[in-house]
């Protein structure tokens, strides 16, 4: 058996960077004693179809698979061939896995059934997050939100599975397809993140324990329709502008939400006069997002109420969405 020569070795032999994301998960389905495993299976169908998804961005431009399809999703924006090839990948992982017992999707109007009525999670999905970033090889993501059904298990799942409030929900997360690609989920005790190494097909623990920082110096928001947004808005940009913060827009989500979740920041999406209610979706972009910022001790709220307890009405529904460090949060609230 291997003897450590020090107590330094012995350190640098547990040091938690060594942890796949596997091991990451049994440790903590462990410390559950009535865990029966299947939240972490689907965690693991999860990171499946995530490592597919990955590899295809990776290829985009030489696979021919950017641009766009003729088709429109149930919002009636433009669908992008990745956009369908990652809900394809996503759902056969789902389906393959028999964790769920129904999908909703962001590209896709009515909700999945998987056949396994017997499974107690429903999961609602935004397979490509900033899609249009595709074409010009700048990061895109994926979110997912874990609910346990309201509905009876053993029989079919009810619209309600998928409406209930994001404070349900069991376990949350986002796929960051960046400069490298990184996974980062709560199960509701605190955020971690995960580094993919391609080459050997594994993600590792790299970000243990994120704590988003209480203030921030950038501020995330698509300022084309500046003077559609709701005076109070308008308010706090001209108070970010004067304290002299820097403004980072990538036009995807979770690349804006992750830098401002390690670095300080707020991303806004307000109401427009194109998007009335905010462009963002509660069910499959929202709810996640906020759950991580607050279990990284950050906020997340639609102006006037914390997301996490928005009744959602509608499995589409928008809100306008405000989430990031908590005092730029609170700031926010003053206005
Ligand atoms: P999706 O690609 O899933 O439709 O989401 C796009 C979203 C989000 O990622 C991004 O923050 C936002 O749209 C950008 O909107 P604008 O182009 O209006 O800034
Ligand atoms: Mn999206
Ligand atoms: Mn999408």
């Amino acid at each position: 058996m291997y003897e450590p020569k020090s107590k330094a070795n012995l350190k640098s032999l547990t040091h938690p960077l060594g942890t796949t994301i596997d091991r990451f998960i049994l440790q903590r389905q462990n410390e559950f004693p009535h865990a029966t495993g299947e939240l972490s299976q689907l965690l693991r169908d999860i990171v499946l179809a995530s490592k597919i998804i990955s590899r295809e961005i990776n290829r985009a431009g030489l696979s021919g698979i950017e641009g766009l399809t003729d088709e429109e999703n149930v919002q009636g924006e433009k669908q992008r061939m990745l956009d369908v090839i990652a809900d394809v990948r996503f759902i056969r992982a789902l389906v393959n896995g028999q964790q769920v017992c129904a999908i909703l999707s962001e590209e896709r109007e009515g909700i999945i059934e998987t056949g396994r009525n017997e499974a107690k999670y429903v999961i609602a999905i935004d397979p490509l997050d900033g899609s249009s970033n595709i074409d010009v090889n700048v990061s895109v993501g994926t979110i997912f939100s874990i609910y346990k059904r309201v509905s009876e298990v053993g029989g079919p799942f009810s619209d309600k599975d998928f409406l209930q409030p994001g404070i349900n929900q069991v376990a949350a997360g986002y796929i960051l397809y960046g400069s490298s690609t990184m996974l980062v989920y709560t199960t509701g005790y605190g955020v971690n993140g995960f580094t993919y190494e391609p080459s050997l097909g594994e993600y590792f623990l790299s970000h243990q324990n994120i704590i988003q920082p209480e203030w921030g110096d950038y501020y995330s928001i698509n300022e084309k329709q500046k003077d559609s947004f709701p005076k109070n808005i308008r308010a706090f940009l001209k108070s970010c502008k004067k304290k002299d913060m820097n403004t980072r827009y990538v036009g995807s989500l979770v690349g804006d939400f992750h830098r401002n979740l390690l670095k300080g920041g707020i991303y806004l999406y307000p109401s427009t006069q194109k998007y009335e209610s905010g462009k963002l979706r509660l069910v499959y972009e929202c709810n996640a997002l906020a759950l991580i910022a607050e279990q990284a001790n950050g906020m997340a709220i639609n102006g006037s109420e914390r997301i996490l307890e928005i009744q959602p009405e509608w499995h589409h529904q928008r809100v306008p969405f405000y989430a990031g460090s908590k005092q730029l949060i609170m700031n926010l609230q003053a206005f």
